[in-house]
């Protein structure tokens, strides 16, 4: 099996990340709910995981950072614990379901959402933040990479557009974190909303928000918390005000070791790395008849993607062909970011995407060259 579905989650894991994860289950009790060594144990290896990923992202204090089950859940948390009726949201058209829906959501609930627009390559004009801010505007809520053409939004621009305007700054770093560099202070991000099973080589159920210092972001959730029992309310403490209930203490072990190895591994060889495979498989088929790629590949400073179609063939029908013919895995169709796919006019084709990790190798990518020149003979 050649995997090229990286985007959708990193299949390879570094085996630290596994014997991390089996380490936990042998050994965990519950964080936070006893001072037994089990219970310890894992309140040690969860707090240990947020000063990691706080000195990752950039952040000062580890408590800003919460734990979640994903980039979903985070955006939830985000988007409906800062917009309230009335206030206005800029976003962008590059958005995944995960910001859309809760602000389709919130729109029925009287927040007003604008959406900038993208060119037929899928990227913006920066000027468009800037002309669409209202008196009302509270918060700007953008992808750093599209997840359907791989695309990368300069959140260095966004975030000091932001920040002179005085607007929370909300980033989706799903296809991003782990892979490139992201300063939450020196990019003025606010909230930071992240997941663990992509380019973070962490397991599944894993994730994360960062909230900065100061602001407040009311919880979905409430619950137990191990602490201040008596109150009624659920503490307004972060990281507790965000973490109702046990939380994934075998993930977060494993989460931490994937941390450990994109540090001693460095993000900036990782994405060399991706982005050179990433080139290959582009330069190999950009030139196919019939093929058309979707994105702005003017620069290969971009996530490592490369979706495509060829034809009018349905995409399902190629990715499907691709994997029963040559064990090949992408994913096709609808990726969840339907602006995205209007703009690119795909609504109905749906797209090919191959998505990269440093653990794929120039052979695999020569393969699904040789691959799609041959379905498009086959044609
Ligand atoms: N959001 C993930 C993707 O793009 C699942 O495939």
């Amino acid at each position: 099996m050649i995997y090229f579905d990286n985007a959708a989650t990193t299949r390879v894991k570094p085996k630290q990340v596994i014997d991390a994860v089996v380490q936990a289950m042998n050994t965990m009790g519950n964080s936070g709910r006893g001072v037994h060594d089990a219970s310890l144990d894992d309140s040690r290896v969860i707090f240990d995981t947020r000063c990691k990923l706080a000195e990752f992202f950039g952040a000062e204090n580890p408590k800003q950072i919460a734990f979640t089950s994903n980039s979903t859940e985070s955006l939830n948390i985000a988007l409906k614990g800062t917009l309230n009726p009335g206030d206005h949201v800029i976003s962008t058209e590059l958005e995944h379901n995960s910001v859309l829906r809760p602000l389709y959501e919130l729109e029925e609930q009287g927040v007003e959402v604008t959406f900038i627009k993208s060119n037929r390559k899928g990227t913006l004009d920066y000027e468009d933040f800037e002309r669409n801010i209202r008196p009302h505007t509270k918060a700007i809520v953008c992808t750093h990479g599209s997840n359907l053409t791989g695309n990368l939004v300069d959140i260095q621009k966004v975030g000091d557009i932001a920040h002179a305007h005085g607007l929370i700054f909300i980033v989706d770093a799903s296809q991003t974190a782990g892979v490139f560099p992201i300063d939450v202070k020196k990019m003025h991000i606010d909230i930071l909303c992240f997941t663990g099973h992509k380019s973070m080589l962490g397991p599944q159920g894993t994730g994360g928000i960062y909230v900065r210092e100061g602001l407040t972001v009311r919880p979905l959730k409430s619950g137990g918390s191990g602490v201040q029992t008596y109150l009624k309310h659920h503490p307004a403490e972060m990281p507790t005000a965000l973490e109702a209930g046990t939380l994934n203490g075998h993930g977060i072990a494993g989460l931490r070791a994937a941390v450990d190895y994109l540090n001693e591994t460095g993000i900036d060889v990782i994405r060399q790395k991706e982005q050179e495979l990433m080139q290959r498989f582009y330069e190999g088929v950009k030139g196919i008849h019939n093929i058309k790629i979707y994105g702005d590949f003017s620069t290969m400073d971009r996530c490592p993607i490369v979706t495509l179609n060829l034809g009018d063939y349905d995409s399902s029908e190629v990715s499907d062909e691709l994997y029963m013919i040559y064990g090949i895995c992408t994913r096709p169709g609808a990726h969840c970011a339907p602006l995205m796919h209007y703009a690119l006019g795909t609504e109905k084709q749906g797209a090919v995407r191959f998505s990269f990790s440093h653990f794929n190798t120039e052979e695999e990518v020569d393969a699904a060259i040789a691959a799609m020149k041959e379905l498009t003979e086959e044609e």
